[in-house]
């Protein structure tokens, strides 16, 4: 059955935990779909698995748009989010306007877009007008240069009441999904019993309503750094599809992350 905001939030009521990984091409998106993967996430992360740049920054709106349109061809019942990249959105939500169009008449079914409470006008702004959001907040890579590298967020009490009330003035926007990348286990469990839509985590803990990995990490194939919350789901795979396979077994019954993977 094809996804959609309502199959998700019934998900998350169900408490049947939502797997995502990134998606760059057709033919992984067909795969990924068979393997049931629920939500194919064409993230700017682009810029660095597959444009070999040093972080998100470069990606224009036109390279999102063109590997949106490749998933959006192969995507088949998974839903696909798009990321709108730095630059893109940031000025006034009638600019975040006119690149989710672009982004939706490419095949993208909702979009995502960092940052905390400062974003609520823009997503009421969008969601009023027919395009799904998923609030990226935690670690925004986006922001990289003024967070001073790709550093845990939400640490400390403080820093975990803005989180939270971020969160919650977010989806009070009208945001459909939350994304928390990077924060303590405990707070991303927090947040996702305070708010009614679907979250996904992303080195945030087992507590979240779902999951999302960098496909070139989990498979093993970025030559880069790999984050602490990574798994190598080729190592006890033969195959892609074995991998891709497990990684949903995996975060459907909660074992996948184990707290090896979290903070
Ligand atoms: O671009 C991306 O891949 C992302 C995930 C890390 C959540 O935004
Ligand atoms: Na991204």
């Amino acid at each position: 059955m094809k996804h959609t905001v309502t199959t998700l939030q019934k998900m998350k009521s169900e408490g049947s935990k939502i797997a995502m990984l990134t998606c760059y091409d057709a033919s992984f998106a067909s795969l990924m779909n068979q393997c049931g993967v629920d939500m194919l996430l064409v993230g700017d992360s682009l810029g660095m698995v597959v444009q070999g740049a040093g972080s998100t920054l470069p990606v224009t709106l036109q390279d999102m748009v063109y590997h949106t349109r490749c998933v959006a061809r192969g995507a088949g019942d998974a839903l696909v989010l798009a990321d709108l990249p730095f630059g893109s959105y940031q000025q006034d939500k009638e600019q975040a306007f006119a690149s989710s169009v672009a982004l939706m008449q490419a095949g993208a079914e909702m979009v995502k877009l960092e940052g905390g409470a400062f974003m609520a006008e823009t997503i009421a702004f969008l969601v009023a007008r027919g395009i799904p959001v998923c609030a990226h907040i935690g670690l925004t890579p986006q922001s990289v240069n003024t967070l001073g590298g790709y550093k845990v967020q939400g640490k400390g009490d403080m820093q975990a009441a803005q989180l939270l009330q971020d969160a919650r003035t977010l989806t009070e926007a009208g945001a459909h999904m939350l994304l928390m990348e990077m924060v303590p286990a405990a707070l991303a469990g927090e947040v996702s019993r305070s708010i009614a839509v679907p979250t996904i985590g992303i080195g945030a803990g087992p507590e979240t309503d779902g999951q999302v990995l960098v496909m070139h990490d989990m498979l093993d194939v970025y030559p880069g750094k790999k984050a602490r919350f990574v798994k190598n789901f080729m190592a006890d795979a033969g195959t892609i599809q074995q991998a891709v396979s497990n990684y949903v077994q995996q975060v459907k019954a909660a074992t996948f992350p184990a707290p090896e993977h979290c903070y």
